[in-house]
């Protein structure tokens, strides 16, 4: 498995994304539990969850998978709602977040978008929980570049370790400003939704994707999730509830591009070349 340097350590140079997962039948839980124990067996070592997935079933999920795994051997993600950004609501949110996880610590907690409280307080909490032990570090989510300056003047807003931002080759607007402002800043990426999500809805899967991946003998899905990753700079987060697609989203990292075959993607889907609205699900 490829690593990348990500929240300053060597990191798999994928993870695993975990929307939806855990809310379906027994039989679809087990099949998406096998399908993390996949990754995780393959050299994936980071988790990604959010108290919002399933109002905590992806949680439990993941947590009834990674009590059979050695704790420091991966990373585990997890996010709080913007209505628990408050000093109190951030322990009593991550307290349960880890009960359900059945860890004692997250590497890594994010503010899931931003909402009313102010940052400053959400700062203030979020650093309570590292000095209590609870996260190692913590980060935000949908955060546009406006966003992250603001927080970069508050006491501590330095601290900040990762911004979470959707990023698919249909949406590449955080190439223009965010990604070169979080590469100067030593703040990680966390690009979501390679491939638009579930159903693709946000991604306009066009034929030359379809040629391409034909002509390389891969998968639409590994051509598009090895494009995000292409530059080793930041960390991508497919869901997946199959081993068989966990199977070749690990390959997908092994896939290159030539230079021409970049420039023919970029003709299809253009490199953003001024300042757009950030783009969420
Ligand atoms: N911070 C945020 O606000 C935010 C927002 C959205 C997502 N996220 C995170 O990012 C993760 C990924 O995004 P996402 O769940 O929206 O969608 P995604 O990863 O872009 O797409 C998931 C879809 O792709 C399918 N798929 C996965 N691997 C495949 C393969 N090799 N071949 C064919 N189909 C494949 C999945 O179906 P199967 O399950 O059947 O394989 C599912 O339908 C989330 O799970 C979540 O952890 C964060």
């Amino acid at each position: 498995m490829k690593n990348i340097r990500f929240n300053q350590q060597q990191t798999s140079a994928i993870g695993i994304g975990t929307w939806h997962i855990g809310e379906g039948t027994p039989n679809e839980s087990q099949h998406q539990m096998d399908a993390i124990r996949y990754g995780l067996d393959h050299g994936i070592n980071l988790i990604d969850t959010a108290e919002m997935y399933g109002e905590g079933l992806s949680e439990t999920l993941v947590g009834k998978v990674i009590k059979d795994y050695p704790r420091e051997k991966f990373q585990l993600v997890s996010k709080f709602y913007p209505y628990h950004a408050t000093e109190k609501l951030i322990e009593t949110s991550l307290k349960k977040s880890l009960q359900r996880l059945q860890t004692d610590y997250l590497d890594l907690y994010l503010l899931h978008w931003r909402g009313d409280t102010p940052l400053i307080e959400t700062v203030t909490g979020l650093e309570k929980m590292v000095q209590a032990g609870l996260i190692k570090n913590w980060g935000v989510s949908n955060f546009d570049l406006n966003d992250l300056k603001e927080l970069s003047q508050l006491k501590n807003g330095t601290n900040c370790r990762v911004n979470e931002d959707l990023y698919n080759i249909g949406s590449r607007g955080i190439e223009y400003d965010i990604l070169p402002w979080q590469k100067q800043h030593q703040m990680s990426f966390i690009g979501y939704s390679p491939f638009g999500s579930d159903g693709g809805a946000y991604l306009n899967i066009k034929p030359i994707l379809k040629e391409m991946a034909q002509a390389k003998h891969i998968t639409v899905h590994q051509l598009l999730l090895a494009w995000v990753i292409r530059n080793h700079d930041l960390l991508s987060i497919p869901k997946t509830s199959s081993v068989e697609h966990m199977k070749s989203n690990l390959e997908a990292v092994d896939v290159s591009f030539t230079a021409d075959e970049l420039e023919l993607l970029d003709q299809n889907y253009p490199k953003p070349n001024q300042a757009t609205s950030l783009e969420t699900i």
